[in-house]
Parts: structure tokens; sequence; C-alpha cells
């Protein structure tokens, strides 16, 4: 079991085996760290993820989450490929529901998570790179959902989420022919939020979460809330809106809001 050493500031967390974190600021940084593979993701490295994000949500000290790729090349290249040989149907169902579980808690984390991807996202990795409210990379990004060359379909939320993101006819155009696309199309394409040159990659990513650190973290969690409701089965949007909108009006924090703006300052959110 891997155990989490936690010490703020000028720190890197121990002791995973396949992911590194380190906090800068509020935010936790989740660097995939399997860069001789190009990081591709083994069972263990999304069970990995998974508890890392367990950790920063239960930390207050964290306000964020970014998640990259160790190396230049690769942010994740995939699932890993060595693990599907041989599977049974039981066992590709359990990977495929650990991979789910795992996505679905960085897409309803309340507290922010960007991607900075710096290189391939492909299968798993552009699954993973789409389960995070936002998305920037480098301009050497490449990014697809080759599944289906390998008789696969993506396993870890593809289907879905890439649809919400680009739209059927782009969505079924990808994963039908696997084909990869540059940085500059995912951008047309609506798949990614910004390009930058790779040297620029997190401080881009820093300095986009210390934009949203600014606002309420109440708030943040309640549109992340409601802009999920779009897309979950049998749940009104329109209802989660209205509730978490009246919601606000309790909080010390839309008080702190409305002060400020009256009184021409800067808020000082407390998440109350
Ligand atoms: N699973 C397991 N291993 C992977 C992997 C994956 N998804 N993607 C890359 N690797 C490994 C390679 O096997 C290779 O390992 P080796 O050095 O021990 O042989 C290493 O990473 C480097 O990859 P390589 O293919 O040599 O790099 P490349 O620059 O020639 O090609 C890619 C890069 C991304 C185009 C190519 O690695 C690729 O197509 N990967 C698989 C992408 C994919 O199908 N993903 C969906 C999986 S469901």
């Amino acid at each position: 079991m891997p155990i989490l050493y936690h010490k703020m500031k000028n720190t890197t967390l121990h002791s995973f085996e396949n992911i590194l974190l380190s906090i800068e600021g509020n935010t936790l940084l989740i660097t995939i760290n399997r860069p001789d593979k190009l990081n591709a993701l083994t069972f263990h490295t999304v069970r990995e993820i998974g508890l890392a994000m367990d950790y920063a949500l239960a930390n207050a000290d964290i306000y964020g989450i970014m998640i990259t790729g160790a190396g230049a090349k690769s942010f994740v290249a995939g699932a890993d490929i060595s693990e599907f040989i041989g599977l049974s149907l039981e066992e590709g169902k359990k990977l495929s529901i650990h991979g789910h579980e795992v996505f679905s808690k960085i897409e309803n984390s309340s507290k922010p998570v960007v991607a900075a991807i710096n290189g391939f996202a492909l299968g798993g990795g552009c699954e993973l790179a789409m389960a995070c409210h936002l998305r920037i990379a480098s301009s050497n990004a490449r990014f697809g959902q080759p599944e289906v060359k390998l008789g696969l379909i993506p396993g870890y939320g593809g289907t879905q989420r890439l649809t919400m993101l680009v739209g059927k006819t782009n969505a079924l155009k990808l994963m039908l022919t696997g084909d990869m696309i540059l940085a500059d199309e995912a951008f047309r394409l609506g798949l990614i939020n910004q390009i930058v040159e790779q040297p620029d990659l997190i401080n881009a990513c820093l300095q986009l979460l210390d934009k949203i650190y600014a606002q309420s973290p109440l708030a943040i969690g309640s549109v992340i809330k409601s802009v999920n409701a779009h897309y979950a089965h049998g749940v009104d949007g329109f209802a989660t809106e209205i509730s978490e909108f009246c919601t606000c009006f309790l909080t010390d924090d839309f008080k702190e809001g409305a002060s400020a703006f009256i009184e021409k300052r800067n808020p000082v959110f407390k998440k109350k």
C-alpha cells in the first residue's frame, strides 16, 4: 500500500511506484512516471492516480490538481497493452470498471483538475485528459483513440466523453479511424482549452489554476457539479443548477463576494 508523507511546500510526496506527487503552492501535481513505456497506464497506475485524488480531496491545503506525464514525449500513450493479453471477459470488465471509477472521481472532483498534456495522449491517455475539467497541451501533443487498431474500443469512458467534448461527428471519425490528430486540430475541435510551447506548459496550468483559486471554492464545486449533471444519466441538470444556485446564498463565501463587490475590494473566500 503506497504511503503519503504529507509535508507542504518544496516537497515530493512518497511513495508510489508509477506516479510522482509534488506540491506547488496549493496544487497537487500528479506525474505519471513510466517514461520508458510512454507512461502507459497499468491497472496499478490507475489505482495510484485514484489514491492521489483521494489524498487531494481530503486535504484542505490542496485547492486543485494537475496531471501530467514524465518526459518530453508522452502524456500517456494509452492503457498498457501488455496487460490486455489473455484477459477473460470478467477480467476485462474489472479493468474497465476500475478505470471508470477512477476517471469519474477525477471528473466529479469538487476541486479543479487540469491536464497538462505534454505529448502523446492516446487511448487511455486521451480518456484521462478528457476526465479532467480543463486541458492545456504543448504544441507537440498528439491525440487519438486508436483502440480499433487493436480490435478494441475505448474502455475508460472515451466513447462517452469524446462525444460530449467534440460532438458525435468528430468523435465517430476519430474512434472509427483510430487516427492521431495534432494539437492544433484538437484545439479546433474543442478537445483542449489552450496550446502552449512545452517549456511553458506547467506554468500555464498553474496560472490557470491560480485564477480559479481566486474564486469561491464552493462556487467552483457547484459549477462542476451542475455542468456534470447535464451529462449524468437520469439527472435533471436544470434542477441541479437551481439547487446549487440557491445553496450559494447560504454561504459565507457569497456574503463575502457580494460585500467585496459593493466595497470595491478583492474578496477573501473561506470555503464556508
Ligand atoms: N502499452 C504498453 N506499452 C506501450 C504503449 C502502450 N499503450 N505505448 C507505448 N509503449 C511502449 C512501447 O512498447 C515501447 O516499449 P519498449 O521500448 O519496451 O519496446 C515504448 O513504450 C516506446 O514506444 P515506441 O512504440 O517504441 O515509441 P514510438 O515513438 O515508436 O511510437 C507511439 C509512439 C505512441 C505511436 C506508439 O508507442 C504507440 O502506437 N503506442 C500505442 C498507442 C495505443 O494503441 N494506445 C491505446 C492502447 S489501448
